[in-house]
């Protein structure tokens, strides 16, 4: 019987509108479009305004998505979101996704795994395809991270950004999709980066609004150490397991955390800037959105057939890698 593969036929996205520039930052905390380009890369992040949740955006990444790609919404059976930002608790982003969409015959969930989230959820996906089970599935990956965050907090404020993307998975016999996937997680981490109120060990009450309890909480600089080590280490290690020499990667598409980060792993992994999709100076740390946004920017420049290997790092600690051969020419 030959081997099915999960293949990433289609890709969208979409950024909101209003662009939050460090000069304007340099207006809301203590510092300066200096500090921030030279300690992080990012120029400028989006943000979403208004009463729109994560699945606004997921929303039109799906539709962006469909509009290149020959679709019908009747034929997607499953739609996972990895968000760490939902619209709400409960019910799943993922099932307000889908039926906006019209993907009436589908089921839906989201999967929670911070900035690694799109990896975790690709990976997961693409089990479906590869079991023969299914043929079309949607892996939608978006945060609405200036939801979350504390724009009197110059450590966490400047780091994030708002934006979604999507891709869809069908079955391959070609050769092409992913090939290999390497995910791992630390929970003693939890400690350093995380929201301290909201869910169900610390639910919402005034004091722990008027303690700031529901942001973002990041202990920089330790997230910053593990990072570095454990993104160029798996990207290492997938690469040795699959065989893979420097030369024989198009593409290395890192999570955008942090310029630093990003140059560490591709120093590694001795892969030349320009073998490295960086668009952290637009969109800054959209956490499930970074990878799937890079992908909809260069998708014109794959190629089928690139060696293209996914990284990323996050809250939890989460991380991992996910090798893929491109399967289509735009
Ligand atoms: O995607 C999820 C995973 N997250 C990450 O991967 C993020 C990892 N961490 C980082 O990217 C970096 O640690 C940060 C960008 C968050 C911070 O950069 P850093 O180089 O680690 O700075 P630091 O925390 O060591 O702070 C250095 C100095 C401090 O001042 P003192 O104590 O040396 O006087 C900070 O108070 O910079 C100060 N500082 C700032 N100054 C101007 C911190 N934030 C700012 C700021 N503007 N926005």
């Amino acid at each position: 019987m030959e081997k099915i593969t999960a293949a990433i036929t289609a890709v969208g996205g979409y950024v909101p509108e209003y662009v939050l520039t460090n000069e304007e930052l340099e207006t809301i905390v203590d510092t300066t479009d200096e500090w921030i380009t030279t300690r992080t890369g990012i120029k400028e992040r989006r943000i979403l305004k208004g009463e729109f949740g994560t699945s606004h955006m997921g929303i039109k990444a799906v539709q962006n998505l469909m509009s290149k790609h020959d679709l019908d919404p009747a034929d997607v059976e499953l739609l996972i979101c990895a968000t760490t930002t939902p619209d709400m608790q409960f019910p799943a982003t993922a099932n307000i996704i889908a039926a906006e969409c019209g993907f009436t015959n589908a089921f839906s969930y989201d999967i929670s795994a911070a900035c690694s989230g799109f990896l975790y959820a690709l990976t997961t996906a693409a089990q479906f395809i590869e079991s023969g089970k299914h043929k079309k599935v949607i892996v939608v990956g978006g945060d609405k991270m200036s939801s979350i965050i504390d724009y009197e907090d110059r450590t966490t404020c400047i780091i994030f950004g708002d934006g979604a993307g999507a891709v869809l998975l069908e079955p391959s016999t070609d050769g092409t999709g992913i090939q290999d996937s390497i995910l791992k997680s630390d929970g003693n981490g939890w400690v350093h980066l995380h929201q301290k109120a909201g869910g169900s060990r610390r639910p919402a009450t005034i004091e722990t609004v008027s303690n700031k309890e529901h942001y973002v909480y990041q202990e920089g600089q330790t997230v910053f150490k593990f990072a570095v080590t454990n993104m160029a280490d798996v990207c290492e290690k997938i690469m040795v397991k699959n065989n893979l020499r420097s030369n024989d990667i198009a593409w290395l598409v890192p999570h955008q955390a942090n310029l630093r980060i990003i140059s560490a792993t591709a120093d590694r992994m001795q892969l030349p800037p320009e073998k490295v999709m960086i668009n952290i100076q637009k969109f800054g740390n959209t956490t499930s959105g970074t990878l799937p946004l890079c992908l909809w920017e260069w998708e014109k420049q794959l190629k089928k057939g690139d060696n293209i290997i996914l990284a990323a790092f996050g809250g939890g600690f989460t991380w991992g890698a996910v090798y893929i051969k491109w399967a289509y020419n735009s």
